[in-house]
């Protein structure tokens, strides 16, 4: 990875794209003999859709960013898994990363794909598009539904656990308790908290839970020798509230 020189990302349901900005520079700063990285971008909101256009022409002279970068945002309103393979079909070509962050609890939220979970069927969709090396990185809100039994997070972990056992060539590598339990584990609340100073609050604490998955070869590769045992499948004391890597 060290050596690469161009790097494609997926970001599904992007919003503004402030994960976008940070990718780019992390990556930068990460890999030294990156020169491009790619950004296939979608969302259903078109206001949000056209300040990320602005964004990245605004970027483009910015001292920081050393690198060249293209990004292609896509205005599209995903509701039913036809939606979805229409969407595939759009895409031509395979990435390194695919991120969706906070935007499946709005699924569940309005109902679409209203059968079944969204993190599986979106799982489902998204790991035929990830390159052998690449990683799929899904966050979501820690919250629930008044009127629905089980936090986003428990829905994501149950969600994700179905689509590994589905199709074993995938397989978890954070949290690092997942790799080891997501074939019997029936999805537990997970939550980190991260602190972020930006423009308009110092300190602002945001709550997540997060998984990324890999194909297994790589996951296996990553997780040699890494144990872990904060899950609560295999210590009851593991506190759930902390960073549960
Ligand atoms: C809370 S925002 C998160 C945006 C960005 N990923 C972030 O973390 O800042 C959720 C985004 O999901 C998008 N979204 C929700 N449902 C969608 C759908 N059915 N199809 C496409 N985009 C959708 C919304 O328009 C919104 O921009």
């Amino acid at each position: 990875m060290q050596q690469i020189e161009e790097i494609n990302i997926l970001d599904f349901c992007c919003g503004t794209g402030g994960e976008i900005v940070g990718m780019i520079i992390g990556l930068q700063f990460l890999l030294p003999n990156l020169k491009r990285i790619n950004v296939d971008a979608v969302d259903a909101n078109p206001d949000a859709i056209r300040v990320l256009y602005h964004l990245g022409e605004d970027l483009k002279g910015v001292d920081d960013i050393k690198i060249e970068f293209h990004i292609h945002p896509m205005c599209l309103f995903i509701e039913t898994g036809q939606d979805f393979e229409d969407f595939i079909q759009m895409l031509n070509r395979e990435y390194h990363y695919i991120l969706s962050f906070k935007a499946l609890n709005e699924f569940v939220q309005n109902r679409s794909f209203s059968v079944g979970n969204i993190y599986s069927d979106v799982v489902d969709y998204l790991l035929p598009l990830l390159l052998p090396d690449g990683a799929l990185i899904l966050s979501d809100v820690t919250t629930k539904l008044d009127d629905v039994y089980l936090f986003y997070p428990e829905l994501m972990n149950k969600g994700i656990n179905e689509a590994l056992r589905r199709n074993r060539s995938y397989k978890s590598i954070i949290p690092h308790s997942c790799y080891y339990m997501e074939d019997k584990c029936e999805g537990c609340y997970m939550q980190d908290i991260f602190t972020v100073t930006h423009s308009r609050k110092q300190m602002d604490r945001t709550k997540v839970a997060y998984r990324i998955i890999c194909h297994a070869d790589f996951a296996n590769t990553i997780m040699d020798g890494i144990r872990s045992n904060n899950c609560r499948a295999v210590n009851r004391l593991a506190d759930k509230f902390e960073p549960y890597r």
